[in-house]
């Protein structure tokens, strides 16, 4: 017997393993990797520089919408600390910001007959975000509605009020003469679905509605309104890319049934189809027309109303985060609604009484959102077979986890990395099968006010200590400047 030594050949059948480089993820090379926030969600400084209160101020003093009673009144303090912040982003290699205005900061006198004066404090806080970004090379995408509504419009009846939708296109010609071409892309809505539904339907977000024809009459001015923005941002800046986000929802059926499937159909319609079909076809499913006639006539919707609706746009941002399962509800079974938007009496889905949300399979995020990869995946591919030309985004991924800063001041979140690198590879999938993904961002920059959730749901690459407010980077976010660098990482 000889001893084996180091250029000893293995021998007998085992099998010589080829040299194997490591196996990579390599994405475009002028793929763009961001961040997003919203403003309620990070800014606080509620009552400075002449805001005025929004829907979410409201709600978030309302008693027992809110975990813990939270509210967005200080949240990052990142009016105030927006320069040390961007600092953060520009150590990490960000390469795009992806942040909402708050309208009640630009026209806090709005009413829903008039937009009122330009507030000179809330438009310099903007020009200055811009002015930072760019100076550290960051490039600015802005949303320019992240659910702060002004409370003064709600009053007059919110998105069930055609009104609010004319006065969101003329705010939105404001910000885009203001900040022009140093904004290269331009984002009307963010999740009108959330909006619509959570805030009209299921009222588990501001306004904290429970009407579900509300909820549609809300679908149908939040779809006018991105059109009118997008032909004022056309209006005013000529050379930024313009589009919408959408939480569109990968829809499975539990089962192959057919009243399983029909199930899913419905879902989609409400989930996907209300919202894509009239702003990239100009006209309204006449399945979920038919599927809602219980609740509603949809008299809201004007002659020539779709046409304005259909404005051409440049590309369409995707937020995905977990997918969704239905099933028709059996004869006498009780009501299953995991779909991950909150528990709530009212359901967020009209005319989908006799349709269950059953609970899905692990592995969990914190928010009890099942992970699965594959959704981002479909939903990009659809979104290429059925609209090849239409630039795609993904404008929000990401998850929640407990994390805690150790004693030796790290936060190591791993799950969190394992959760954003099976998302990318999905995306990665997609843009090998042709589907034109121009640019990733990542949800979130900093730990922040999760709407209902308050503060107990930390979704940051850079924690938050909600006392002291100093910020801390977690491997995450050390892992992602890593990932930029090298647009791509190792698989294994
Ligand atoms: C999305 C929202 C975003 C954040 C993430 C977790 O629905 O757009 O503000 O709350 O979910």
């Amino acid at each position: 017997m000889t001893a084996m030594t180091t250029d000893t050949k293995p021998s007998g059948d085992r099998a010589v393993d080829p040299v194997r480089p490591p196996r990579r993820l390599q994405f475009p090379p002028a793929f763009v990797w961001g961040v997003a926030t919203a403003s309620y969600q990070i800014e606080g400084a509620a009552d400075e520089g002449g805001r005025t209160p929004s829907i979410w101020d409201t709600f978030a003093a309302t008693p027992g919408k809110i975990q813990g009673g939270d509210t967005g009144a200080i949240a990052d303090d990142h009016y105030h600390r927006y320069v040390d912040d961007i600092a953060i982003m520009k150590q990490l290699g960000i390469r795009s910001y992806r942040f909402s205005i708050a309208w009640p900061r630009i026209t806090p006198q709005v009413t829903a007959d008039s937009l009122g004066p330009v507030n000179e404090a809330g438009a310099l806080f903007y020009a200055h975000v811009v002015d930072e970004l760019l100076a550290a090379g960051i490039s600015p995408a802005v949303t320019l509605y992240h659910w702060d509504l002004p409370q003064a419009l709600e009053d007059a009846g919110g998105w069930t009020n055609r009104k609010t939708a004319e006065r969101f296109g003329e705010y939105a010609g404001v910000v885009a003469a203001l900040l022009g071409a140093r904004v290269g892309t331009y984002i009307t809505l963010n999740e009108p679905w959330c909006s619509a539904f959570l805030g009209y339907a299921s009222g588990v977000h501001a306004p904290g509605r429970t009407d579900p024809a509300a909820a549609l009459a809300a679908v149908h001015h939040l779809n006018l309104g991105h059109g009118l923005a997008v032909r004022e941002i056309r209006a005013a800046t000529r050379v930024a890319q313009v589009g919408v986000t959408l939480n569109l929802a990968w829809v499975r059926a539990a089962t192959e049934r057919a009243a399983d499937v029909d199930a899913a159909r419905q879902v989609d319609g409400l989930a996907n189809r209300v919202f894509l079909d009239p702003m990239l076809r100009g006209s309204y499913p006449p399945d979920v027309l038919a599927d809602t006639a219980a609740v509603t006539d949809w008299s809201f919707v004007q002659d020539g109303d779709l046409a304005l609706v259909n404005q051409p746009i440049d590309l369409v941002g995707l937020n995905y985060y977990s997918p969704t399962t239905v099933q028709a509800r059996e004869t006498g079974g009780a009501a299953l609604r995991a779909d991950g938007h909150g528990s709530s009496a009212a359901s967020p889905w009209p005319g989908c009484d006799a349709i269950d949300f059953p609970p899905q399979p692990g592995p969990y995020t914190e928010m009890g959102w099942s992970i699965d990869a594959r959704g981002m995946y479909e939903l990009l591919m659809r979104l290429h077979r059925e609209h090849p030309t239409l630039g795609l985004l993904v404008t929000e991924n990401g998850a929640a986890y407990a994390d805690e800063v150790a004693a030796d001041g790290s936060v190591i979140d791993d799950e969190r990395i394992t959760y954003l690198e099976q998302h990318l590879a999905a995306i990665n999938d997609a843009i090998a099968e042709g589907a034109d993904v121009r640019g990733y961002y990542l949800w979130t920059l900093l730990d922040n006010f999760e709407w209902a959730y308050g503060y107990s749901k930390r979704f940051g690459i850079v924690h938050v200590d909600y006392a002291t407010l100093d910020r801390t980077i977690k491997s995450s976010g050390l892992w992602y400047a890593n990932v930029i660098i090298e647009n791509g990482f190792p698989l294994d």
